[in-house]
C-alpha cells in the first residue's frame, strides 16, 4: 500500500478546485440501466470507485470508456446481465444502489448482500422495504439477494430514517412504475437532488428532491442524456479543514456554499471566515480555531462524512469540543490513530470529548477508510515533524489528485508509492 508523507509547514494559500461528486456520479452511473442508449457524464473525478462502478457496469455488459479528461460515456445495450456479484460488491458497498433501476427496467435482479465495513453494521432493510412496497419479492439466500417483479405499481414509502441509499433505490424504481409513488422522510442531499434532475432530464417525473417528501409520477420509457455531475462538498470541506488546521486563505473554485450551509455555519463559530466568490469559495483561518460541539445529522445537519475533519481540527483548537456521532456508530476507529499524533480525545459511545492542544506530534498512522485517512493527512499539516499516512489507496476511493491538490496550496506533502 502507498503511503502519504506529511510535514508541518506554514499557512496556506492559492486556489483548488474540486471535482465531481463521489456520491452523486456513482448513483448517476447506476441510473443508466433504466434506459437503452449512450450517455455522457461530465465533471466525473479519476478516483477508483469510479473504477469499481465502471467495472461493475461493465460486467452487466454495459460499455464505459473515459473519452475525456472528465467525461465518461457510457452505452448501455438492450440487454444486460441484471446480477452485481460479490466480488464488486464487497470492493464498494455503493453498488447496492443496482438493484432498484435492475429491478424497474428489467423485473429481475441478483446483488450480492453488502457486508458491514469499518464503520460497524450497514444494514440495507430500509432498501428492502421500500422496493417490497412497489410490489417486489425480494429473497435473500446464499449471501444474494434475489429480487422479482413484475410491473412495480406507485405506493406510498415512509423511511424509517432519512437514508440516501434507501431513498435512491426507491427513487431510481419508482420512475418506472405504474402510478404516483410518494417517497416521506427522503434524503434531502444535494446528491440525491442532483439523481432527480438527471432522472428528469431523462423524461422521469420527480417533484420535490432535496426536500423530505419526493413525488414521482411514473413514465413508461426513458431515454440517455448528458449531465454534469455536481461538486464534492465533502472534497470541499476537506480543503476547508486543511485551513483550518494550517491557517492561511484559499480559494476554492467550485464549491457550492448552498449545499454546505451548516458547515461553513460552525466553521464560523470556531473562527474562519468563508465566503462565496463568485465561483466558489473564500476561506480564511487564524493561526488556531476555537472548539466548539458537533453533533452530525442527516442533511442539512453536519454530514457524518465532515465528522473526521472535525475530529481533526478540535484535536488542535483552543478549548473543549464535544462530537456526537447519529449515523454510524462505530465511525469513530480513526480516532486511535490521532491519540497516535498527540490528540487527546476521550471517546464514550456516540460521544468524543476531544481536548484541544496547539501542536499535534508527527507520527506513522493507517487510514481506515476515505474520510478519515483524509482527515489525518489534515491533521498532519498541525503535527510536529513527519505523519506517514499508510494504506492510502483509501483515499483514493473518494478523493481526485489529492496530494497534489494539497501541494498546489503549499502544504508540504507528498506520496511514497509501495514498491
Ligand atoms: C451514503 O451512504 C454515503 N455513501 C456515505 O458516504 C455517507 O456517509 C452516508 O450516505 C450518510 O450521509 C454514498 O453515497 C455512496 P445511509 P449510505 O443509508 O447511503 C442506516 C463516503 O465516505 N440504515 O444514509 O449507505 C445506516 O446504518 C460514504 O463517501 C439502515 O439502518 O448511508 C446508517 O446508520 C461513506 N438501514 C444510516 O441509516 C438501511 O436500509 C444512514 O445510512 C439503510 C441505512
Amino acid at each position: 500500500m502507498d503511503r502519504i508523507v506529511v510535514r508541518h509547514g506554514g499557512p496556506l494559500q492559492g486556489t483548488v478546485a474540486v471535482s465531481g461528486a463521489k456520491n452523486s456520479v456513482l448513483k448517476l452511473m447506476a441510473a443508466t440501466l433504466l434506459a437503452e442508449g449512450t450517455y455522457v457524464l461530465r465533471n466525473v473525478p479519476h478516483i477508483a470507485d469510479v473504477e469499481c462502478m465502471s467495472d461493475l457496469l461493465t460486467s452487466m455488459r454495459i460499455d464505459v470508456a473515459r473519452t475525456a479528461d472528465d467525461e465518461l460515456t457510457i452505452v448501455r445495450p438492450a440487454d444486460v446481465v441484471p446480477e452485481a456479484p460479490y466480488e464488486l460488491v464487497e470492493r464498494m458497498r455503493a453498488s447496492i444502489v443496482v438493484l432498484g433501476p435492475l429491478l424497474a427496467r428489467f423485473g429481475r435482479a441478483r446483488v450480492a448482500l453488502p457486508g458491514g465495513d469499518d464503520f460497524g453494521p450497514r444494514p440495507i432493510d430500509m432498501h428492502m422495504r421500500g422496493l417490497e412496497a412497489l410490489g417486489a419479492t425480494l429473497d435473500v439466500s446464499h449471501g444474494y439477494i434475489e429480487a422479482r417483479a413484475d410491473r412495480l405499481l406507485g405506493t406510498r414509502i415512509v423511511l424509517e430514517f432519512p437514508s440516501v441509499g434507501a431513498t435512491e433505490n426507491a427513487l431510481m424504481a419508482a420512475v418506472l412504475a405504474k402510478g404516483t409513488t410518494v417517497i416521506d422522510n427522503a434524503a434531502r442531499e444535494p446528491e440525491l437532488a442532483d439523481l432527480a434532475s438527471f432522472l428528469n432530464r431523462m423524461g422521469a417525473l420527480v417533484r420535490g428532491a432535496g426536500s423530505s417528501t419526493i413525488t414521482i409520477e411514473g413514465v413508461d420509457e426513458l431515454s440517455p442524456v448528458e449531465h454534469t455531475v455536481v461538486p464534492d462538498r465533502i472534497e470541499a470541506a476537506t480543503f476547508l479543514a486543511a485551513v483550518g488546521v494550517a491557517g492561511g486563505e484559499i480559494d476554492i473554485a467550485g464549491a457550492r456554499a448552498d449545499h454546505m450551509d451548516m458547515l461553513i455555519q460552525k466553521l464560523g463559530d470556531m473562527g474562519m471566515r468563508i465566503s462565496p466568490n463568485g465561483t466558489g469559495l473564500w476561506a480564511m483561518a487564524p493561526s488556531r480555531l476555537r472548539s466548539v460541539d458537533v453533533a452530525t445529522l442527516p442533511y442539512p445537519g453536519i454530514a457524518t462524512d465532515y465528522k473526521p475533519l472535525f475530529v481533526a481540527l478540535l484535536s488542535l483548537a483552543d478549548g473543549v469540543g464535544i462530537v456526537t456521532e447519529n449515523l454510524f456508530a462505530g465511525r469513530f476507529r480513526y480516532i486511535d490513530e490521532l491519540i497516535r499524533m498527540g490528540a487527546d480525545i476521550r471517546v464514550d459511545g456516540h460521544h468524543a470529548v476531544v481536548r484541544g492542544t496547539p501542536r499535534l506530534s508527527g507520527a506513522p498512522v493507517k487510514a481506515p477508510d476515505i474520510r478519515a485517512g483524509a482527515a489525518l493527512v489534515v491533521a498532519g499539516l498541525g503535527a510536529e515533524g513527519e505523519t506517514v499516512v499508510h494504506d492510502a489507496e483509501h483515499i483514493d476511493r473518494g478523493y481526485e489528485r489529492f496530494v497534489e491538490k494539497l501541494r498546489g496550496l503549499g502544504a508540504d506533502v507528498e506520496r511514497v508509492r509501495a514498491n
